[in-house]
């Protein structure tokens, strides 16, 4: 069934990645001896920022900081749904430091933080959706962070386990097609291979009309996508998947983010949200 979906303009907090590398391995994408170009890495960078700002998103920037390589990952520092924001805790040490610049920033453009007492990765394992918080666990962020995430926010946290190391946040394995902001459960696309056989029934239950994605989009970053409602920001590998979107009615729009899944990451990893108003 084909449908013309509706855009909402987004807020969007992204790092420069002046300083962005690969010097640590903390999952199976990263190969420190492979050489990182940082002048690619900022063109599609800045091409990721200007195709949300055609779109009208805006995005605003946390200064970036040397020696903290992986900081371009804006997705892993909070969860801000409704102006409030729930903070990091890194499972690996070498990226622990980042939190510190991102409170700050929170904090000068107004915001409280609320820092987490267990490992929590933000927007990497934290999505809203609908009347949920979908929240990924297995890899990263814990289950102890699902329950302080649900006391915090007052929704319901449904807790899926991630069994594939190449799809360790949740926001490599899912993403969100429509938020449901407008009263409805929303819509979802993932790569079922991705979760444990009962969490591949929870999701099969909560969400009957997601698109179904492949390992080889999946591995092509597709599911580290970014969608406005109608708009869906997206990996150019991960053909099959832009198709079934464009067939749904959606507008894929190519992103190229190859510099970054040498890290692990694509367009989804480079981008926060921040919505303000409670949903
Ligand atoms: N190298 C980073 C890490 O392993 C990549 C993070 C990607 N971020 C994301 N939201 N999936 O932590």
């Amino acid at each position: 069934m084909s449908h013309s979906p509706v855009p909402r303009p987004r807020r969007f907090l992204m790092c420069e990645p002046r300083f962005f590398d690969v010097r640590y391995a903390i999952n199976p994408w990263m190969h420190p001896e492979a050489p990182v170009h940082v002048g690619r890495a900022q063109a599609q960078w800045r091409a990721l920022v200007e195709a949300y700002r055609a779109h009208g998103h805006t995005v605003e920037t946390v200064a970036p900081v040397p020696g903290l390589p992986d900081m371009v990952f804006a997705a892993n520092h909070a969860l801000t749904v409704g102006g409030r924001v729930f903070g990091s805790l890194f499972r690996a040490a070498e990226r622990r430091p980042e939190s510190v610049p991102y409170t700050a920033w929170f904090k000068d453009a107004g915001f409280e933080v609320q820092q987490p007492g267990s490992v929590c990765e933000g927007e990497g394992d934290l999505v809203p959706v609908g009347r949920w918080v979908l929240a990924g666990t297995g890899f990263r962020t814990t289950r102890q962070a699902h329950h302080e995430v649900q006391e915090y926010f007052g929704r319901t946290v449904v807790s899926l386990t991630l069994v594939d190391p190449y799809f360790y946040h949740l926001d490599t394995a899912l993403f969100v097609l429509d938020d449901g902001r407008d009263g409805g459960d929303g819509r979802i696309a993932y790569h079922p291979g991705a979760f444990s056989p009962g969490s591949r029934e929870v999701l099969a239950r909560l969400y009957p009309d997601a698109v179904l994605a492949s390992r080889e989009d999946a591995m092509a970053f597709g599911l580290n996508s970014v969608s406005d409602g109608r708009h869906v920001f997206v990996a150019p590998g991960a053909t099959a998947l832009a198709g079934r979107l464009a067939g749904l009615g959606y507008l894929p729009v190519p992103v190229d983010l190859s510099e970054f899944h040498k890290a692990g990451g694509g367009i989804k990893c480079c981008t926060q949200e921040i919505r303000e108003n409670p949903s």
